[in-house]
């Protein structure tokens, strides 16, 4: 199945084509429910998606109405440790390219790996490190989506970092700046790695997002991305951390960049 068909498919369903686009990490897939929903397709009802296995993944896309946009809303993502190919990780990515979508954001939940980035708190990603071993662009290029070696500088929007930092001031909402490596999981990082990590210049840590935003400048849309930390990565202690943890992180946080990405979308909307 090509990602142009699957967008043609939905846009025969959709009654309004969005120019936004949003994919809700682990524990953030509510921040969608309070909005009027549009149109509403499970992913095992669209053609071409395979199925989130992942915990607390709706898995389903959603149209809703944020200050007075529309906008597609991706509950759930997929991740490259549940064994799907890179190209089926970014595949939701590429049909909202073919719909049209100019803006997307995306939203994680990551570990940090920086004392002052506790669980809680809300990290604009001002740039990577792909550390997954893998790229959704390997293969033949698809010129009909962008080039063969699309650059990676300013891929978190300039401008759209700037306006949510000046908005978030504004409402007194307090975000932080972080550079996030994607690694595969699904076993967490060894201590050593978490050193090695934070040596090398990254502050969170997760298992996804890098996919989609290489995917997503490569076919041309703005890119603007937000982790929630939800834990410490163990290299400030020994404990496990467990999936209700990081879900009633994610929760409290969620509240506020809510909040914040409605204001973002009023602003540029
Ligand atoms: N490591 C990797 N991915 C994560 C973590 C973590 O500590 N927390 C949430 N996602």
């Amino acid at each position: 199945m090509n990602y142009r068909d699957t967008a043609t498919w939905l846009k025969q369903q959709l009654p309004l084509i969005p120019s936004f686009g949003i994919i809700l990490g682990t524990g953030l897939g509510n921040m969608a429910d309070i909005y009027p929903v549009l149109a509403e397709f499970p992913y095992k009802d669209i053609p071409g998606f395979v199925q989130s296995t992942a915990p607390s993944h709706k898995g389903r896309l959603v149209l809703v109405e944020i200050s007075g946009e529309p906008v597609l809303v991706m509950q759930g993502r997929f991740h490259y440790y549940e064994g799907y190919k890179m190209s089926e990780v970014v595949f939701p990515t590429r049909v909202m390219a073919a719909l049209g979508v100019q803006a997307l954001i995306v939203t994680n939940a990551a570990g940090s790996l920086r004392e002052e980035l506790s669980p809680g708190t809300i990290v604009q990603i001002t740039d990577h490190i792909n550390f997954m071993g893998a790229n959704p662009l390997i293969g033949e290029n698809d010129d009909n989506l962008g080039e063969r070696f699309p650059s990676m500088n300013g891929q978190y929007d300039p401008e759209h970092r700037r306006i949510c930092d000046e908005l978030a001031k504004e409402m007194s909402i307090e975000t932080r700046h972080g550079i996030y490596i994607g690694v595969t999981g699904p076993s967490l990082e060894t201590r050593a790695e978490c050193a090695f990590f934070a040596q090398i210049g990254a502050d969170l840590v997760g298992m996804s997002t890098v996919p989609e935003v290489i995917a997503a400048r490569h076919a041309g849309m703005k890119v603007l991305a937000y982790s929630i930390v939800t834990n410490y990565s163990n290299l400030f202690h020994d404990l496990p951390h467990s999936q209700d943890e990081i879900q009633a992180n994610a929760a409290i946080a969620a509240k506020n960049l809510r909040t914040l990405l409605e204001r973002f979308i009023a602003t540029i909307g």
